[in-house]
C-alpha cells in the first residue's frame, strides 16, 4: 500500500541537518587544535621511544624526542603540552625526595622545550607520585596509613618553586591536598615568580580511569596487590556538591585555571563548574578514557577516528575551554586537514 502520510508540519528541524554545509554553519561546538594540551611522558637517556601496553600511540620519551614531539605538536596547532616524568626505581623513596633535586629529569625536559620551542605553553605535575615508592601523591604519615596534608604540601610549594624557576608557564598541583594552591601560590609569589600560573586539579575524582597513567609513569602497585587506593584525598565519584566547594577554594586561594577530571563520564560536573565560575576550565581526558576507545577499536566494535572526535567535542559542549588529552596529536591532525 503506497504510504501517503503528510503532517502539517511549521517546524522540520531537519531541514538544518540537509547537508554538511547548512550544518556547518549551525554549528554551536567548535573543537579547535588550540583547545588541546598534549600530555607528554619523560623518561631519562637516550633510547627509543617506549610504548606503553596500556595506551596504544602513546610512549615516553626521551628529551630528544619529547623535544622533537613538541615541534611536531606545534606545527598542527597545539600551543600547550604537559609533561610527566616517568623515574627509575632507584631513584624513588618513601620522601618522593627526588622531586626537590636540582638537577630532577622534570626540570631539564622543560628547560630543553623552553629552549626548542620557545612558544610552547609548558605545564608541569605537581604531586609526588611519579617520585614515591608507595605511590601517593604524598608523603605518608607517621603510622604510613594516610598521605599527610600539610607535610605534603610544604614540599610542594618547593617542587612549584623549582619548577616555575625552570620556566613552566603553569604549574598544575594533581595532589589535591587542602591548602595546596594557596600554599603554592604564596611559595611562587614569595620566589619573585608572580608570573607562573596555577591550573588547579579542582574536581579530581578517585577514578578507575587512571590505571593505565599509573603504568605509564610505574606509580601503580606491585601485580598482584590491590590498587592504588587515592580515596583520602581525591573526590568521591559519587559527589557532584563538593565539586563546587573545591571550586569555591581554588578560586579563593588563588587558581588561574579550574580542572574537572576525568572528563567524558564527568560531564554535568563540568556543566557545573562552567556554570558557577568565570575562570577557564580544563577538562582531562583521561588514560582510561583513551584506552577504552582504542580497546574497543581493535575489536572492531568503535570507529577510532569518530569516537575520538566525539568524546572531544562532547567535552567541549559540556563547557571546557581546554581538554588535555592523550588524542591532541592525531586530533589535530585531523582538525587541520
Ligand atoms: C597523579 C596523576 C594521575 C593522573 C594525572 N596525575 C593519576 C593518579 O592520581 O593516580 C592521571 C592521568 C590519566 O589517567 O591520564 N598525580
Amino acid at each position: 500500500m503506497p504510504n501517503s502520510f503528510k503532517l502539517n508540519l511549521v517546524q522540520r528541524p531537519r531541514r538544518l541537518r540537509r547537508t554538511p554545509e547548512i550544518r556547518a554553519l549551525v554549528e554551536d561546538t567548535v573543537l579547535l587544535p588550540q583547545n588541546l594540551i598534549a600530555p607528554l611522558f619523560v623518561v631519562e637517556g637516550k633510547g627509543r621511544p617506549e610504548p606503553i601496553a596500556s595506551m596504544p600511540g602513546v610512549f615516553r620519551l626521551t628529551i630528544a624526542d619529547l623535544v622533537r614531539e613538541c615541534r611536531a605538536l606545534r606545527k598542527l596547532g597545539v600551543l600547550a603540552v604537559a609533561l610527566f616524568p616517568k623515574l627509575g626505581a632507584r631513584l624513588k623513596d618513601e620522601e618522593g625526595t627526588a622531586a626537590l633535586r636540582e638537577d630532577a629529569l622534570i626540570l631539564r625536559a622543560v628547560r630543553a622545550v623552553k629552549e626548542a620551542v620557545p612558544g610552547m605553553v609548558v605545564m608541569t605535575d605537581i604531586a609526588l607520585d611519579p617520585y614515591t615508592t608507595h605511590g601517593h601523591d604524598g608523603v605518608l604519615t607517621a603510622d604510613g596509613r594516610d598521605v599527610d596534608n600539610d607535610r605534603t604540601v610544604g614540599i610542594l610549594a618547593q617542587m612549584a618553586v623549582l619548577h616555575a624557576a625552570a620556566g613552566v608557564d603553569f604549574v598544575a598541583p594533581s595532589d589535591m591536598m587542602d591548602g595546596r594552591v594557596g600554599a603554592i601560590r604564596r611559595a611562587l609569589d614569595a620566589a619573585g615568580r608572580e608570573s607562573t600560573s596555577i591550573m588547579a586539579y579542582t574536581a579530581k575524582y578517585a577514578s578507575a580511569y587512571y590505571g593505565p597513567f599509573r603504568d605509564a609513569v610505574g606509580s601503580a602497585k606491585a601485580p598482584g596487590t590491590p590498587g592504588l587506593d587515592k580515596r583520602t584525598y581525591q573526590l568521591n565519584p559519587s559527589n557532584r556538591r563538593e565539586s563546587l566547594l573545591e571550586l569555591r577554594l581554588d578560586e579563593a586561594e588563588g587558581a588561574d585555571v579550574v580542572m574537572v577530571k576525568p572528563a567524558g563520564i564527568y560531564l554535568d560536573v563540568i556543566r557545573q563548574l562552567r556554570q558557577a565560575t568565570r575562570k577557564p576550565i580544563a577538562a582531562y581526558q583521561v588514560s582510561g578514557e583513551y584506552s577504552q576507545i582504542h580497546a574497543a577499536a581493535r575489536l572492531g566494535w568503535l570507529d577510532l577516528a569518530a569516537c575520538r572526535r566525539e568524546s572531544l567535542v562532547a567535552i567541549k559542549r559540556a563547557g571546557a575551554d581546554m581538554i588535555l588529552t592523550y588524542f591532541a596529536r592525531e586530533m589535530a591532525a585531523e582538525l587541520g586537514r
